[in-house]
């Protein structure tokens, strides 16, 4: 039976780039029953980042929120939180003495992040041998991700080969991710990747009226008059309904900016209509989740006790192969 395995950081709100990038792609996949699908929350990952107790709570209950209000079904689904199964900070420290240093050194996410940010940890360092970690604990074939991650899935791969290697044993399984070549890489309203780090980003949760003020504010149109005719592509509007709400609803708005008298006003209404309408029914549900926290933890802990049977026999494996057992 395939695995899949996918996780998203509880760094914040997910956005539309996690929604679309990944977790829809990965719900879709665990409609597969011939697959075993596990989900996580990458709270782990998310202290690289963040150091406050009472938001990475916040924000890791969010996430959980969120897989559950797109369908994640519990019943078949390993829903985890990374921080419960702790198997997975043993099995990293074990990865990172078989993991070149080069290798990381050279890793563009580390380079971006060590450019831009004032908190240049360890952590962040070793972050791909962490997430490689949390791939390989549960012998995974395939990781649903955006773009950004696909750089992070060869370093897992290259990992798993080289510990296979040197203990002349197939320990692991090797990885790939898994892309959507539609929504691989979901622009922000500034036409950038859409990011947690940039200002850019759509969380689909806020009520309408911040919604819209986000919709307004941050997709920034050129002056033309109402009048006038629009290049649709001058800004992200129409893309972004496209992603939402499919091309038909996009090429309405397209053709109403193209023959004039439709103002980017109405474009960006066009856009708060789609997100509101298409995600109705996960907004409801995200809000539902948001005040059942008790439910919620007890998903969570049921999930967290399968995974964690599967990485205590992958251990014990592995410590085997490295001459830790008897
Ligand atoms: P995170 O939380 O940054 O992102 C979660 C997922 O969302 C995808 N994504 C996007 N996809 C398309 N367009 C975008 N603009 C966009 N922004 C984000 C990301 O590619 C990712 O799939 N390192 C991971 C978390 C992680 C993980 C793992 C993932 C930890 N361990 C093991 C898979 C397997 C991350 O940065 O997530």
């Amino acid at each position: 039976m395939a695995r899949i395995l996918t996780g998203i950081q509880s760094t914040n709100i997910p956005h539309l780039g996690n929604i679309l990038g990944a977790i829809l792609p990965a719900i879709t996949q665990s409609q597969n029953h011939a697959h075993q699908s596990l989900f996580f929350i990458a709270d782990l990952h998310s202290l690289t980042s963040i150091k406050d107790a009472g938001a990475i709570h916040r924000h890791t209950l969010s996430v959980a929120a969120t897989w559950l209000a797109f369908g994640l079904n519990p019943e078949n689904t390993w829903f985890y939180r990374q921080s419960r199964v702790p198997q997975v900070t043993e099995l990293a420290w074990y990865l990172n003495c078989f993991t070149p240093y080069p290798m990381l050194a050279n890793a563009h996410s580390f380079k971006d992040k060590s450019n831009r940010l004032s908190d240049v940890n360890a952590g962040l360092f070793t972050y791909p041998v962490l997430m490689a970690a949390d791939i390989l604990l549960y012998d995974a074939n395939w990781v649903p991700v955006g773009k950004d991650q696909i750089q992070h899935l060869e370093i897992t791969a290259d990992i798993a080969r080289s510990v296979n290697h040197r203990l002349q044993q197939d320990v692991f399984t090797i990885p790939e991710a898994l892309i959507n070549d539609h929504h691989a890489l979901i622009p922000g309203t500034d036409g950038q990747k859409m990011s947690k780090s940039y200002q850019n980003y759509i969380n689909i949760f806020l009520p309408e009226k911040e919604l819209r003020q986000v919709i307004n504010q941050q997709i920034i149109t050129d002056s033309s008059l109402l009048q006038d005719t629009k290049d649709p592509n001058s800004n992200v509007i129409c893309q972004l309904i496209e992603l939402v709400a499919g091309t038909a609803r996009a090429n309405y708005t397209r053709q109403k900016l193209l023959q004039g008298g439709y103002g980017w006003g109405h474009a960006k209404t066009d856009l708060l209509q789609a997100i509101l309408e298409i995600y109705a029914e996960p907004r409801q549900r995200y809000n539902y989740y948001m005040n059942q926290t008790t439910e919620l933890e007890t998903l969570l802990q049921k999930g967290e006790a399968r995974a964690m049977a599967y990485a205590q026999l992958k251990l014990q494996q592995l410590r085997q192969a490295l001459g830790y057992n008897g």
